[in-house]
This record gives C-alpha cells, sequence and structure tokens, in this order.
C-alpha cells in the first residue's frame, strides 16, 4: 500500500493509508496526486464553500470565490411569485430560522428570513439571495454551476433561468463558465433546448453504479457532464464516460481521502465542501 503525503497551503497532512476505508476500490489506490493533477482538476464549492460558511448564501459564495474555486455551485428553486432563488432544501426549515415550503412562501417573505444563523451566531442575517444577484456579482469572476432543484415543482423554471442568462449574455460558448444541471433529466433536455450552447449535466445518485453505454449515449446527446454520487465512481465508469464524450463531477468530498480517491479514479473535477482538499497548490509525494 503506498503512503501518500499532501501539503495543501501549507499544512502538512500525512495520509497513512486508505485501507478499509470506503470499499474495494478505494482500498488500491494507484498513483498519487501530482502537482499537475491538481493544476488540472476542477474544484467546485459545493452550494459556495459550504464547510465553512452557510451553504447557499452570499457568505458562502464569496468564501468559495476567495479560496480560488473554479465554480461555485448553486441550487435554483423558485418562490411562490416566482422569484429565482438559492436553496438547497424544498422547505425554509433546516436552513433559515422560518418554515414552508420554498413555493408556498413569497419573496418578500423568504426574504426576510435569517439563513446564516443556524450555522453560525457570526453569520446572522444572511439572506437568502436570488439567482441574480448570485450571477451579478460572480459572473466572469468565478465559474458558476446551477443545480436546477426539484424543477418538476416549479413549471416554466427552466425559461426563468434561461431569460436571466440572456438578460446577461451568458448563453454563448464562450458564456464564463456556466454549467447547468439537475437530477431531473427532462429538465436538463428542456433546459438544453432553450440553451443550447451552455453546458448541461446529469446529477445521478448512487442507483447508476451499472449505467450502461447505451444510457451514457443518451445522455450525451444533451449533456456534457455525468455527475454522479461519488461513492460508485470507478476507473471504469470514468473510462465510459470520458467514452461518452462528457465529462465527471462527482458530489460530494467532505474529506480529504475522498477528494484524494476521486483525483487517482481520473475524475474531471470535484464538488466539494472543503476547497481546500483540491486546491491548486504543491503537492509533496513520498
Ligand atoms: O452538485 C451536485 C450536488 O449538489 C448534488 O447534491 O443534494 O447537494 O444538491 P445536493
Ligand atoms: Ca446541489
Amino acid at each position: 500500500m503506498k503512503r501518500i503525503v499532501t501539503v495543501l497551503a501549507g499544512v502538512g497532512i500525512a495520509m497513512s493509508s486508505f485501507a478499509g476505508t470506503v470499499g474495494a476500490e478505494q482500498a488500491e489506490p494507484t498513483s498519487i496526486v501530482s502537482k499537475q493533477e491538481q493544476q488540472k482538476m476542477i474544484n467546485v464549492a459545493h452550494r459556495g464553500a459550504s464547510g465553512h460558511a452557510p451553504e447557499n448564501t452570499m457568505a458562502a459564495f464569496h468564501k468559495g470565490f476567495e479560496m480560488k474555486a473554479d465554480y461555485i455551485e448553486i441550487d435554483v428553486q423558485m418562490t411562490k411569485d416566482g422569484e429565482l432563488v438559492a436553496i438547497h432544501d424544498t422547505t425554509v426549515d433546516r436552513t433559515t430560522n422560518g418554515t414552508g415550503a420554498v413555493g408556498s412562501l413569497t419573496f418578500d417573505e423568504i426574504r426576510q428570513l435569517d439563513a446564516g444563523s443556524w450555522f453560525g451566531p457570526e453569520f446572522a442575517g444572511e439572506k437568502v439571495p436570488t439567482f441574480e444577484e448570485i450571477l451579478d456579482a460572480f459572473r466572469g469572476k468565478v465559474g458558476i454551476l446551477i443545480e436546477l432543484k426539484a424543477p418538476e415543482l416549479y413549471p416554466g423554471i427552466e425559461e426563468k433561468v434561461a431569460e436571466a442568462l440572456i438578460e446577461r449574455n451568458l448563453q454563448n460558448p464562450n458564456n464564463e463558465k456556466i454549467i447547468i444541471q439537475s437530477f431531473n433529466h427532462e429538465s436538463m433536455q428542456t433546459s438544453k433546448e432553450l440553451l443550447p450552447n451552455v453546458p448541461h449535466g446529469v446529477l445521478v445518485g448512487g442507483g447508476w453504479a451499472n449505467v450502461t453505454d447505451e444510457q451514457l449515449a443518451e445522455f450525451a446527446t444533451y449533456a456534457d457532464y455525468f455527475n454522479p454520487s461519488m461513492g460508485i465512481v470507478t476507473h471504469e465508469l470514468v473510462a465510459d464516460v470520458h467514452e461518452a464524450d462528457m465529462k465527471i463531477y462527482p458530489y460530494t468530498s467532505r474529506s480529504q481521502e475522498q477528494a484524494l480517491r476521486l483525483f487517482d479514479l481520473g475524475v474531471d473535477g470535484i464538488i466539494t465542501d472543503y476547497t481546500e482538499h483540491v486546491y491548486k497548490h504543491p503537492v509533496k509525494n513520498s
């Protein structure tokens, strides 16, 4: 078993072994992370830098930007009165001091909620941001990986997202790093028709470990990314996704070991709560 030593942002982290941590594929890493590998790995700050700040708030997105993520990932839903907002759950209960379904509350009602205190008192007063605020604050500065969350609850959300992007001229191939993804694959087909030059992705859960080449080929007719739960990623899956001419950004890495395993498997990007685990800093091998 190889030993791996990384130096991240000046802090040495000794990784003595992966054996027995998370299954057979992780137990035998075949390579060590080189500086070159780190430099080309796409680093996606999941819900913003959500290991350091309350998810899907401007504080988390700014933190991801400051930490030099390549992309911030945001979850987009729609209020009762048609405003696009960034929030993960389909209710406000977990991440704000309010209660109720996102789609049953008006924007004014949601905007009054505190979306930061649950994470820490220093974030008291953080608001649920609008999609347009996020675009205006971060376009051209950092990539934006837009997840349409539960779009089946919000008829017309694909059109609203497209309108906001087109208003800002973000619909073109040179689109300042915008990607749209969803677990709802029909929604992605709809969105791709509206925004044919914007890269799209299909998100899949742990039940897709045995995805076939035919299924991947079908996804590739409208998607550029196949983004799975990280537990199902293997060398073979990565090769199959690449063979289908898509990229693969697994979610959600929350430890250094998990990030290094994904490096070893040859993925194109890592969606992580901890940007520092995928940092573009020198790596020392031993
Ligand atoms: O970007 C992928 C990831 O965000 C999907 O899972 O539940 O965190 O939205 P979830
Ligand atoms: Ca998400």
